[in-house]
């Protein structure tokens, strides 16, 4: 079984991360494949609708904590936008099909900012969302710096970056992150019933719509600023002792 899955029905592309033993955290790898799925959304005509979705009792747990300790060992010349996360990065904010993601259990890192490039998010009640980025002394991704505070104001922004404390999906439906909050067995039909609906309606219209409320160039602008910070953080030795401080279920002292 793959780790990133795919399937086209009646328009509507499902993408399920496919990772459940390590809460569908996210390799190098599958960022190729998701890269490739958001590319084909735009790109295949048979594609209406984009629909993410994790397999297990999380949608992610973010970006794979090994991965980040192997990258942030790697030459310091080595360029993080040339990671595969910036292709589906880049993918993402070029999306012009509607994006609807399922969320059940945990969304962290960019399990979380990935919903902000989401036009329709269907959380479970008791789903736990959060961006601890400094306590993995990391900085903000995926156009969040300026799309979190966009959606919840700064306070509770800076909140989520820096306290890393997880909200859950009806606090995160009263924030104005998410579209509907429902029982966790409801998730998956709910966020599918959405996506069909959507891939019913006139496709034209919807693309034009969708471009009128996002600026994809301004977005990837600010992920490729992000990148820069994100990558030399990545590569600093607060960084290695959180990552190792995960790895060996201990917390991290920074001095
Ligand atoms: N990278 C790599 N492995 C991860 C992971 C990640 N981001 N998140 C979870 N895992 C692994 C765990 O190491 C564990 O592996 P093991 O069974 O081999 O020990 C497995 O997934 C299950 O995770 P566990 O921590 O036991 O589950 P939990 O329910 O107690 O906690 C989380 C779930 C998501 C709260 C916790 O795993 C976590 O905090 N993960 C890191 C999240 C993160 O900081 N992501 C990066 C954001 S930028």
């Amino acid at each position: 079984m793959s780790e990133i899955e795919t399937q086209l029905t009646d328009g509507v592309l499902t993408v399920t991360l496919n990772r459940p033993d390590k809460k569908n955290a996210i390799t190098q790898a599958m960022y190729e494949a998701l890269a490739e799925a958001t590319e084909r959304a735009r790109t295949d005509p048979a594609v209406r609708v984009l629909l993410f979705k994790g397999q297990g009792d999380s949608f992610s747990a973010g970006n794979d904590i090994g991965d980040f300790i192997a990258q942030g060992s790697a030459a310091p010349d080595a360029q993080a936008l040339d990671m595969p996360v910036f292709r589906f990065l880049k993918a993402l904010a070029d999306c012009d099909r509607p994006v609807v993601a399922a969320v059940q259990g945990r969304a962290v890192g960019i399990g979380l900012t990935l919903l902000l490039h989401c036009d329709l998010v269907v959380a479970a009640e008791d789903a736990l969302l959060s961006a601890p980025f400094v306590n993995l002394a990391l900085a903000p991704e995926a156009a969040s710096s300026l799309l979190l505070p966009a959606v919840l104001g700064h306070q509770r922004a800076f909140e989520l970056f820096a306290l890393g404390q997880p909200i859950d999906g009806r606090t995160a439906l009263a924030w104005g992150l998410v579209n509907r909050a429902v029982p966790a067995a409801e998730v998956e039909a709910t966020a599918v019933d959405m996506a069909r609906q959507l891939a019913g309606r006139a496709p034209n219209s919807l693309r034009k719509t969708k471009a009128l409320m996002r600026d994809a160039e301004r977005l990837w602008a600010i992920m490729q600023s992000e990148g820069h910070a994100f990558g030399s953080q990545m590569r600093s030795p607060e960084a290695m002792e959180a990552f190792r401080a995960f790895t060996q279920k201990r917390a991290p002292k920074f001095d």
